[in-house]
């Protein structure tokens, strides 16, 4: 497993109206019975395939704490744009829940770092999840020798989803290897009339594609070395990036900024689109809203870089009930609450015991290609950079999706790793 090798790495005021939806209580599979005692889950798994992957953690909760209720404190919104600044605010006013979601890495750090969770060192050793999971990943858990969450999964952020049937209505019959058979790809797609090329949502969409695109060009070495300051910003390669990036934007439909990715996953679904770049949490959302004419591959160019990131989840400090909590905890780092989330969330098992046969097709050869792959760091799923950092890129591709200024794009994101680099 190469994933030793790798490099392990608020706003208060909050728009109610954002949160589309604050579910303060069950939202299926809950557990415990009477005189139970409430463990408030938050994430944001509201819908599809990323609440299909909750529901399956709850009902192995249900089984192993008894005594114990589950209480969904989802607030929905695509890589926890709404999510993580309720969660701010809660945590600023001393009101956390019992657990949250939070991805390992340095935006995991951010937490430790402001003393917002709990050592869980102990329960790693009690759990034996000291064995249990990859040392890397265990690494970008842990602070000055303490660990501080436990992981429920890896998901591959540089995935390409199609619709089969779109692309051969153009004569394409698989994902394009490279960027510029990609470019002959979305050309062929437009000359049939398709509307909507390659599906695009908002910021952290973007940046997720833009990502895509500078590992094709850089390669995964150099590509980390953008979030640990071996790379510079300014390289030549990532103007080139973000010149192929802006050709790319091209294909897109121009109502991206107002999409979250279920909205640009449904062009694919409808037809209307041919290419989405998004995470493998959309395997799991397709086969839940009974979409089967899908394909899959790594995204053009990225070859077997597998753009790692893992949702894990703590114990605040000040949590209500630190027993429920860390009964919730162990469901989440045990073999059966790996399985029932994983089998139904798109992401592959954190633990290396898992039995491959287990899980439905795309999980099947993402568990193979993660044990031979070449990780690469993601930004707006927290492995590469912190909370800041995330706004600081989600807001320069939001601009740079309106205005298209190579130089000025460039600028911001070079002053945004000067500013949060060594803030980690
Ligand atoms: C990621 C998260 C995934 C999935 C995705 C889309 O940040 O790690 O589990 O939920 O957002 O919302």
């Amino acid at each position: 497993m190469r994933f030793s090798k790798r490099v392990a790495v608020a706003a208060a005021g909050i728009a109610v109206a954002l949160v589309a939806s604050a579910c303060g209580n069950s939202g299926g599979g809950d557990s415990g019975g009477k005189g139970s005692k409430d463990v408030e889950v938050f994430t944001w798994w509201a819908d599809g395939g990323e609440k299909a992957g909750l529901d399956g953690l709850v009902t192995q909760f249900g089984t192993d704490c008894s005594g114990f209720k589950f209480v969904n404190g989802a607030v929905a919104g695509g890589a926890g744009a709404n999510a993580k600044q309720v969660l701010a605010s809660r945590l600023q006013q001393s009101d956390p829940p019992d657990t949250f979601q939070a991805h390992a890495g340095a935006e995991l750090t951010d937490y430790i770092k402001a003393g917002q969770v709990e050592d869980l060192s102990a329960q790693y050793k009690e759990w034996g999840l000291d064995s249990a999971f990859p040392k890397g990943l265990i690494d970008s858990l842990t602070v000055d020798g303490k660990i501080y969450s436990v992981p429920a999964n890896i998901h591959r952020g540089n995935v390409v989803w199609t619709n089969k049937t779109v692309l051969a209505s153009a004569g394409i019959t698989a994902v394009p290897k490279t960027l510029p058979e990609f470019f002959t790809a979305l050309d062929a797609l437009k000359a049939k009339g398709v509307q909507t090329p390659l599906a695009l949502g908002k910021d952290w969409t973007q940046a997720m594609l833009f990502e895509a695109v500078l590992i094709s060009g850089l390669g995964p070495d150099k590509f980390n070395g953008l979030w640990t300051g071996k790379t510079q910003w300014t390289d030549a390669a990532v103007t080139q990036g973000i010149n192929d990036y802006k050709k790319l934007l091209g294909y897109t439909n121009k109502d991206r900024d107002t999409f979250d990715w279920t909205d640009a996953e449904k062009l694919i679904m409808e037809g209307k689109a041919g290419f989405q770049l998004m995470g493998d949490w959309e395997a799991a959302d397709l086969d839940t809203k009974g979409f089967k004419d899908y394909g899959y591959a790594a995204f053009p160019g990225n070859g077997t870089a597998y753009q790692w990131l893992a949702d894990s989840f703590v114990l605040p400090k000040g949590a209500k009930d630190a027993d429920g909590t860390k009964c919730w905890l162990k469901t989440v780092g045990s073999a059966d609450g790996q399985k029932a989330f994983n089998t139904k969330k798109g992401s592959i098992p954190a633990r290396t015991d898992a039995n491959a046969g287990d899980y439905p097709a795309y999980q099947q050869a993402a568990i193979a290609e993660w044990k031979t792959g070449t990780p690469v760091l993601s930004c707006p799923h927290g492995s590469a950079c912190s909370q800041g950092w995330q706004g600081a890129v989600n807001s320069a591709m939001g601009k740079f999706s309106s205005d298209q200024d190579v130089a000025g794009l460039q600028k911001a994101l070079d002053a945004a790793a000067k500013q949060y680099a060594t803030k980690k």
